[in-house]
């Protein structure tokens, strides 16, 4: 029997590092710093994931929501190095705790889309052609039309997890699952709703960062 078929290899960690050098987005020099919450919210876990469901018509955030949102899903809670190599605990899991996904957020009231840095809890306007953008826009309005509401979209920098291990595709695509799952449960804990975008966005994605990246898709998020 060949039991290669259909399998993907098991990962397994390198004895010695690669050298990558870390990706450089086309970003405004200057961020905007988000709101912390002043407190946790006091709740019960398991109404949480019992009550987390795909929300479709989703309407616009309030002030400082999404900035909470992202302060519990997925700022930098510690962070250590190990070879040169900043490793990180948030509240999602990765794989050796590499974090290979960024993620970039389009807010309905701009034409542009922003990094959002896990580390500083900040947004930096990314610097993208115009045109690749509208059209990245326009095929995500054929599944989710009229959004008014924020879109985040997750690009997986599989070098990053590959300088650490040998077959390391899989690793990956599981970091983007434990990420979306991290943002949704974040999202009903805050009274806020989401849905996952299943298209990856291409060729736009390709387009606008080359084939270092690969687009992991998104996620639109509002109120209920
Ligand atoms: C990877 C992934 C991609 C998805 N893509 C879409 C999508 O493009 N459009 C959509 O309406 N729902 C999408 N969904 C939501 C699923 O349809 C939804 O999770 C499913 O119907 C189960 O409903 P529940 O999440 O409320 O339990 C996606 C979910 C996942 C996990």
């Amino acid at each position: 029997m060949n039991s290669k078929a259909n399998s993907m290899e098991n990962p397994s960690p390198k004895e010695i590092q690669d050298l990558i050098l870390p990706f450089q987005y086309p970003l405004d020099h200057v961020g905007i710093r988000l709101n912390r919450p002043e407190q946790d919210p006091e709740l019960n876990f398991f109404s949480v994931i019992k009550d987390r469901k795909s929300i479709r018509n989703l309407k616009p955030l309030k002030e400082k929501q999404l900035d909470y949102l992202f302060w519990f899903a997925a700022r930098v809670y510690q962070a250590s190095v190990a070879n040169d190599y900043i490793l990180s605990h948030r509240a999602s899991p990765s794989a050796g705790g590499i974090h290979p996904i960024d993620i970039l957020v389009h807010r309905p009231e701009n034409s542009f889309f922003e990094y959002y840095s896990p580390f500083e809890h900040h947004l930096y306007k990314v610097q993208l052609e115009q045109e690749i953008i509208q059209s990245l826009l326009c095929h995500i309005d054929l599944a989710f039309p009229n959004r008014d509401t924020p879109l985040l979209w997750f690009l997986a920098h599989g070098k990053r997890t590959k300088a650490f291990y040998q077959n390391f595709e899989s690793l990956v695509w599981r970091d983007a699952g434990a990420l979306l799952q991290t943002f949704q449960l974040t999202c009903t804990a805050l009274g806020m709703g989401s849905c996952a975008v299943g298209t990856l966005g291409e060729p736009f994605i390709s387009s606008l960062f080359g084939e270092d990246i690969v687009s992991a898709g998104g996620i639109i998020i509002g109120n209920i």
